[in-house]
């Protein structure tokens, strides 16, 4: 059997608990991770377990360090101290050529995610599979397209251009294409943003369906609530290169830590604030009401 083939069992009526969060099942794991750029210190000494078959989403405000911290979870970024490991074997020390063939195992859909302009939204699913192997069998791949464009509900877009489709669909054919080769884990940078909430939620649906049906263990970086709140089995709180909350959706929404409230109701913090006035901003855009009186 092909590689680009390699099937998976799943284990069926996985119902999810949302519940407290373990060790156990652990598939990816970060030990006392530090990473600086310069004396920018991103992520300060985290460790954290993420659950295989699980959806642990990564939220926290612009800058935080959520691209740094998935970046990681693949060895995109080594980092300063510390370790990374995939099913418990360390990868942050691997070089590029064995890297690469833990990459196989995962799928992912990064923030400026673009498929490739000049190629076929078909070439655009076939790339990884063409950048890891040597395709023998044509037919077997038409195939697989066809599958993976039906799980995203896109057959019959084989021939399509990027630059013929909406957000919503290109974001689709990314999904598609970052699971062709049946990954076992799935990391994905913001996967709702600039969708309106529509089109937002069938990339939530996806999510999940890849999840129920292919057990695939998720980690998604997001701004939406609504979107965390729908996939997350545990969500995760970055601030200032630290962890600051963790846990199932009911303990974010009840988490007393006053930076989380802000941020999960969508209010400026004191930071911001501050950064607003030194700037001037605040005062200096400011109309009043009769400026716009005749
Ligand atoms: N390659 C790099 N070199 C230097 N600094 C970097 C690099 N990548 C990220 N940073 C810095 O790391 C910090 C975290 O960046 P990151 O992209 O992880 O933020 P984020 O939480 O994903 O933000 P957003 O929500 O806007 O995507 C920022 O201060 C950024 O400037
Ligand atoms: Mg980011």
């Amino acid at each position: 059997m092909m590689a680009y083939r390699r099937e998976r069992k799943v284990k069926k009526g996985g119902k999810r608990s949302g519940t407290s969060v373990s060790d156990r099942d652990g598939i990816i794991a970060l030990k006392d991770l530090t990473k600086k750029f310069g004396n920018n210190v991103v992520l300060d000494n985290i460790s954290l377990t993420i659950e295989k078959g699980k959806t642990t989403v990564v939220i926290g405000p612009s800058g935080c360090g959520k691209t740094v911290l998935i970046k990681h979870l693949i060895v995109l970024l080594r980092p300063s101290s510390g370790e990374v490991y995939f099913k418990k074997r360390r990868i942050d020390n691997l070089d590029e050529h064995e890297l690469n063939k833990v990459r196989t195992r995962y799928g992912f859909l990064f923030q400026a995610g673009a498929l490739f302009d000049s190629l076929s939204v078909a070439e655009n699913i076939t790339f990884p599979i063409r950048q890891h192997y040597k395709i023998k069998d044509w037919s077997e791949v038409e195939e697989l397209v066809k599958t993976k464009l039906a799980m995203v509900g896109l057959d019959g877009f084989q021939n399509f251009y990027p630059a013929n489709l909406s957000g919503g669909q290109r974001k689709r054919v990314a999904l598609a294409r970052a699971i062709a080769l049946n990954p076992e884990v799935v990391l994905y940078d913001e996967p709702t943003t600039g969708l309106d909430p529509i089109r937002a939620d069938v990339i939530n649906e996806l999510i999940l369906k890849l999840q129920r049906e292919l057990g695939v263990t998720s980690v998604a970086v997001t701004h939406d609530m609504t979107s965390a709140y729908k996939i997350a089995d545990r969500i995760i709180m970055l601030h200032h290169g630290k962890i600051i909350a963790d846990g199932n959706a009911e303990h974010i929404r009840n988490h007393p830590h006053p930076v989380v409230q802000q941020f999960i109701n969508g209010q400026v913090n004191e930071d911001d604030l501050a950064v607003l006035r030194a700037s001037g901003t605040i005062f200096q855009a400011q109309f009043l009401p009769r400026d716009f009186e005749e």
